[in-house]
């Protein structure tokens, strides 16, 4: 075993026995090299390979902090795969989304992040130059696969991550939703199995019904959110023609998996032969030092698709995404060019100035300090104000936290009570088709924590308490 192993090993086994607990500081580097007797390399590896399994997280310029994943063992046992032939959540999503909508209602079940974290005003002054200049209204230059420039710096970005990208390896997509669809579309037909985690990102479910996909979903696993070992019994199982994952800050629930794992998902899905379509929507949004790798970084075989966007960073409403489609770009531009055609030119013009003028790396720094402080804010509150029953689910990375309510409580019944009172909250039952019945809900927690918030989430507490006690 490494020296950097040893050390992890015997720091874990203090967070286990709880004589490190959660959010407490670990010994700066220097005090471990000295308590240790390690090298500060060594501590250095240890603290990464920890944090790297979600068990410690890092906050700039102040260290090392203790996450509370160790406690997340009642996550989602038992091991269970369950295979749904007939996917129907549109309904239920589109209902949803039309009762969270308008000012008036508190968006704790929103998915876009805050407006005031996300807003930049030097991009707003570029799209103001670029809107006031002829040459970039040609919509030629940014016909599929989109924008030459805008391709390099984001393939460049790929590059910086160790993933060697060419321009053409890029697709510009309206948003990271039409790159999800745009792919799943170009690998798989109506019939197909597809495999998807037990809770995703509704978008995920919805295109699976749009395409009519068989439905294999595999549970959580409690400390390292995706089971290994599920998943190799599916690809065993059934045969498996796509895969929809996603891996870092995920959606719902919040964890990132480590590096190992998605060394051997890549490994499984090359001796399976299985394509992946990767959601990566929250790839920017890390707390610690080190950008989490999207498991493309270890697809040596083509078969993983990479999708992101804009959205979570710069907001929404840009509609600006990309794939990196690899040999699979010219089959999504033609799928392109038979619906959305383009994106918008001044957009991606305006992505362009404003990300080669560095910009959007500084933008990204601001935006992922304000993160990490507003959503420890809420996870600070609702913890200590937490019903009896109920298990809140913290992990350093994205903006949601992810409540599990007591066996007697549904999801679905405390949504309704609390919009009646213009507060929206996301009902697990919108991220899991294999349960009648879900007793999680989801929290937006991007906001800067104010007085409106605290009423609403002591609502949203009091509702859990009644619900509890009938
Ligand atoms: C996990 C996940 N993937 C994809 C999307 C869609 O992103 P976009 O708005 O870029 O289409 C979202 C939006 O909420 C999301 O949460």
């Amino acid at each position: 075993m490494y020296k950097s192993e040893q050390l992890a090993k015997q720091i874990r086994h203090l967070i286990e026995n709880g004589t490190l607990k959660a959010h407490e500081k670990l010994p700066s580097l220097r005090e471990q090299v000295q308590i240790s007797g390690f090298s500060l390399i060594t501590v250095m590896n240890a603290y990464q390979e920890l944090e790297s399994r979600g068990l410690i997280y890092a906050r700039e310029k102040s260290g090392y902090y203790v996450s509370n994943t160790i406690v997340d063992v009642e996550l989602a046992r038992p091991l269970i795969v369950s295979l749904n032939s007939k996917v129907e959540i549109n309904s239920l999503v589109f209902q949803y989304l039309k009762s969270i909508q308008g000012e008036h209602i508190v968006p704790l079940g929103s998915a876009f992040p805050s407006q005031d974290l996300v807003f930049s005003k030097k991009l707003t002054q570029i799209m103001g130059q670029i809107a006031r200049n002829k040459k970039s209204y040609d919509a030629i230059d940014n016909l599929p696969p989109g924008n030459l420039f805008l391709r390099k710096l984001i393939a460049q970005r790929y590059c910086m991550q160790g993933i060697p990208t060419d321009a053409d390896d890029i697709v510009i997509t309206s948003g990271c939703m039409d790159a999800l669809n745009l792919s799943l579309q170009a690998i798989a037909c109506p019939g197909d199995y597809i495999v998807l985690q037990q809770n995703i990102f509704y978008g995920a479910l919805q295109a699976a019904e749009r395409l009519g996909l068989k439905v294999v979903t595999i549970p959580e696993h409690p400390q390292h959110g995706f089971d290994l070992e599920a998943f190799e019994h599916i690809l065993k199982t059934y045969p498996v023609k796509v895969c929809w994952l996603m891996l870092n800050a995920h959606n719902p629930i919040g964890f990132t998996v480590n590096e190992e794992i998605k060394l051997k998902i890549a490994e499984l899905l090359h001796q399976y032969q299985v394509h992946l379509i990767e959601d990566d929507v929250y790839e920017e949004m890390y707390f610690g030092q080190q950008k989490p790798l999207p498991m493309k970084y270890y697809d040596q075989n083509n078969l993983v698709l990479h999708c992101s966007s804009f959205s979570k960073t710069l907001g929404a409403a840009f509609r600006v995404g990309w794939v990196y489609a690899g040999k699979y770009s010219q089959h999504i531009q033609h799928l392109q060019l038979m619906s959305t055609i383009s994106v918008n030119a001044l957009l991606q013009n305006a992505l362009v100035d404003f990300i080669s003028n560095y910009h959007y790396e500084k933008h990204l720094r601001i935006l992922r300090k304000s993160l990490q402080q507003n959503k420890l804010q809420f996870y600070r509150y609702i913890e200590s104000h937490l019903p009896k029953g109920c298990k809140l689910h913290y992990y350093p990375g994205g903006y949601f936290l992810w409540l599990k309510l007591p066996e007697s409580v549904s999801s679905m019944q405390v949504y309704e009570q609390l919009i009646q009172q213009n507060i929206g909250i996301s009902p697990g039952q919108l991220f899991n088709v294999s349960e009648q019945k879900s007793q999680c809900l989801r929290l937006n927690c991007s906001f800067e924590w104010n007085e409106q918030f605290q009423q609403a989430v002591d609502t949203l507490l009091h509702s859990i308490g009644t619900f509890e006690a009938t």
